[in-house]
């Protein structure tokens, strides 16, 4: 198994956005039985809560479901129980940074920047999270494939 963790601020907006999106192309592609998707926030204010309703709304408009979905908070044990670990931030980045013992495999979700904090923002900003997150995801499923021979 292959376990793909995304990690916000909260976990209310666009990592369980990524994971509900990320989930759903994997299901697509067949590979359920192979890939694990998961996502958690660095700040734990909002735990046992699901999505924003603005980000549920947005999902379910592109055919994806996450209004199951209930926040945790990142914790230590997530650094070598996940294989992949995507920052959507550079903050996120940074903390995870310095929580990781050696070895920690870390990455940026975009390749070039973040993804912006829509929780503040209007359903425009969230809109464009959507479409963000949606291309990625799909660029970061074809890697995984590649790199695990799936
Ligand atoms: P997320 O958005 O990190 O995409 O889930 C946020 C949600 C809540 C807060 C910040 C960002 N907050 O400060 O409570």
């Amino acid at each position: 198994m292959i376990n793909v963790l995304f990690v916000c601020t909260g976990n209310i907006c666009r990592s369980p956005t990524a994971e509900g999106v990320f989930r759903q192309l994997v299901a697509d592609a067949g590979l359920t039985a192979h890939i694990r998707t998961a996502s958690a926030g660095v700040e734990s204010y909002h735990v046992g809560e699901p999505p924003d309703a603005r980000a549920i709304e947005i999902a379910a408009h592109n055919d994806v479901d996450i209004s199951g979905q209930r926040a945790h908070a990142f914790k230590p044990a997530d650094f070598t129980a996940f294989e992949y670990i995507y920052a959507m931030d550079e903050g996120h980045m940074r903390i995870l940074q310095r929580r990781a013992p050696a070895g920690a495999k870390l990455a940026m979700f975009l390749e070039d920047g973040d993804v912006p904090d829509p929780w503040y923002g209007n359903m425009k900003d969230f809109n464009d999270v959507y479409a963000m997150i949606a291309e990625r995801c799909q660029q970061l499923l074809a890697a995984i494939v590649e790199e695990n021979n799936l």
